[in-house]
């Protein structure tokens, strides 16, 4: 009478089906959840492909190859070369606390532009334009190298972003710096 009686109706789904389909939105979700961690907590950023240039005539012209420009407050940027073997400029010169904004590509061949200790890594395809950008907020320097096998001078590929501390504040540091150095000697002859 009160519908006892009827076969109750299930989806009917096989144990083992329902358990990688759990599987399957476990895995999603755990992406889901490391991909967002990776983009927002750990600033890891994917190179955007910015535009295109003439790889046989864009090095020619400025500003590409030339010094970091400042661009607004603390705001830099700067257009590297990378070609077969050297980059232009060899050396990114900013104050600390700088953000800049790098741009890069290629007139001949595939490179890469790697800044060690920081999350700046790019592929560089001829006549295309890799973008990221950076805020250097410690003193020091930072080599850049390639990272793709290029030619017989692949390893010869190199640069460094030159981090400065400007005024007092380097001075200050210069003089510490100096002073450990010194301590450390007297140490050393001391043994
Ligand atoms: Cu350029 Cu390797």
């Amino acid at each position: 009478m009160n519908g006892d009686g009827a076969p109750k109706k299930t989806m009917g789904v096989d144990p083992y089906e329902r358990n990688w389909m759990y599987i399957s939105i476990g895995v999603i979700v755990a992406f889901f959840v490391l991909i967002s961690i990776a983009g927002l907590a750990l600033g890891i950023q994917v190179p955007t492909e910015e535009r295109r240039v003439d790889p046989r005539t864009f090095a020619d012209s400025a500003p590409w190859g030339e010094p970091a420009r400042e661009v607004g407050d603390g705001e830099y940027e700067v257009y590297v070369v990378a070609r077969t073997f050297y980059f232009e400029p060899a050396s990114i010169e900013i104050p600390v606390d700088s953000t800049v904004t790098i741009y890069v590509s290629s007139p001949d061949v595939q490179h890469g532009f790697r800044i060690q200790d920081t999350n700046v890594n790019m592929q560089i395809v001829p006549g295309e334009v890799s973008k990221l950008k950076y805020t250097f907020d410690r003193p020091g320097e930072y080599p850049y190298i390639c990272t793709e096998y290029c030619g017989l001078a692949h390893a010869a590929m190199f640069g460094a972003v030159k981090v400065v501390e400007e005024g007092a504040e380097a001075e200050e540091a210069e003089e510490a710096r100096e002073g450990e150095g010194a301590e450390e000697g007297e140490e050393g002859e001391d043994e």
